[in-house]
C-alpha cells in the first residue's frame, strides 16, 4: 500500500489521462505477471501508464515493460495544438526520475509497424494508443494473437469513447476467447483463454450489463439535482450512491466501490 501511495505521488507532477484508480489496477495487473510473457502498452503519452505498470513489474517478477509509442501524440492532441508534438524527451525523463528505465523498453513507433516483427509472447498488454474505432479495433487485431493464454488485455476509455468502448463490447464482452471480463473506473480488462464457458459468457455479460448501467448511473448522479427542487437533491444523490454502490458489490471490485464512495460525497 505503501508503495502504491508513492506511486501516486510521483506520476502526480506528470500530465496524463490515467486516474488514480485505473493507475492502481495496472499496477497489480503487472505485478501479478509471472514472466511467461512480457507487458506491453500501446500509447504512453508522457509515461504516466508506464510508471504504474513498470513500478507493479518491479513489485513482481521484473517483467519488461515495452512503452510503444510515435510520440507525435493522437489526433485529439494534434487538433488542440499549435506546434507539432514530441513527448519522447519528456517521457524518457519522467522514466528516469521514477526509477523505472532499467525495466522499461522504449519503442518510438506506432502499434502498426511494431507488432510486424515483435516476437515475445505478452502476458499483459495496455492498449491506450489512437481512439478510433478502426484502429482500436486494428490494435486488438495485431496484438490479441501475441497475448497467451491466460494473459491479460486492458483497454483504456472504454467507457466514454465511442471507439474503445465499442471495440471491447464486439471483441471482448461477447467473444468466445475471453474470461472474468471487468472494469475498474473506464478500463476494461479480461483474461484470454483458447475457448470459454457458457458460464464465462453469462458472467462476462453480466459485467458488461454491470458497466453500462454504472456508467449510465454515474452520468444520472452527475446531473442529478440540476433539475430537481432543492429538497429533492440530497436523495437523490442518495439513491444513486446506493445503486453505484450495488453494483460494484456485484462486480466484486473494491477499486469500483471506492469510486462509488467518491461519487457520494
Ligand atoms: C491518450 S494518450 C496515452 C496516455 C497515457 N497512456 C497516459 O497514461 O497518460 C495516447 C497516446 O497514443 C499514442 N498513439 C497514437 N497513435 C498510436 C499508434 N498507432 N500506436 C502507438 N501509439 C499511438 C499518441 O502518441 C499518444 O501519446
Amino acid at each position: 500500500m505503501i508503495e502504491v501511495d508513492e506511486v501516486k505521488k510521483s506520476v502526480d507532477r506528470i500530465h496524463g489521462y490515467l486516474a488514480d484508480e485505473e493507475g492502481e489496477l495496472l499496477y497489480n495487473l503487472a505485478q501479478n505477471c509471472t514472466g511467461k510473457g512480457v507487458i506491453v502498452e500501446i500509447g504512453s503519452w508522457k509515461g504516466r501508464s508506464t510508471i504504474w505498470l513498470a513500478k507493479g513489474s518491479k513489485g513482481g517478477s521484473r517483467v519488461k515493460v515495452y512503452a510503444i509509442d510515435p510520440h507525435t501524440g493522437s489526433s485529439e492532441h494534434r487538433k488542440s495544438a499549435d506546434a507539432r508534438i514530441w513527448t519522447f524527451e519528456e517521457f524518457k525523463r519522467n522514466i528516469k526520475n521514477a526509477e523505472v528505465d532499467d525495466v522499461v523498453v522504449s519503442i518510438v513507433k506506432t502499434s502498426e509497424e511494431t507488432a510486424k516483427d515483435f516476437d515475445k509472447p505478452v502476458e499483459l498488454i495496455f492498449i491506450d494508443g489512437a481512439h478510433e474505432y478502426d484502429l482500436v479495433k486494428l490494435d486488438f487485431d495485431l496484438w490479441f494473437p501475441k497475448v497467451i493464454d491466460g494473459g491479460i488485455m486492458a483497454f483504456h476509455d472504454t467507457c466514454g469513447s465511442l471507439g474503445p468502448k465499442l471495440v471491447v463490447k464486439r471483441m471482448v464482452y461477447k467473444s468466445g476467447n475471453f474470461k472474468n471480463a471487468r472494469f475498474v473506473a473506464s478500463i476494461t480488462f479480461a483474461e484470454k483463454v483458447k475457448q470459454n464457458s457458457m458460464k464465462d459468457r453469462f458472467r462476462n455479460s453480466l459485467a458488461l450489463f454491470l458497466k453500462e448501467s454504472y456508467w449510465f448511473a454515474e452520468r444520472m448522479s452527475a446531473q442529478a439535482g440540476l433539475h430537481s427542487p432543492k429538497p429533492l437533491r440530497g436523495v437523490e444523490r442518495k439513491v444513486i450512491a446506493l445503486t453505484l454502490r450495488l453494483l460494484g458489490w456485484f462486480q466484486n471490485n473494491d477499486q469500483l466501490r471506492r469510486c462509488s464512495s467518491r461519487n457520494a460525497s
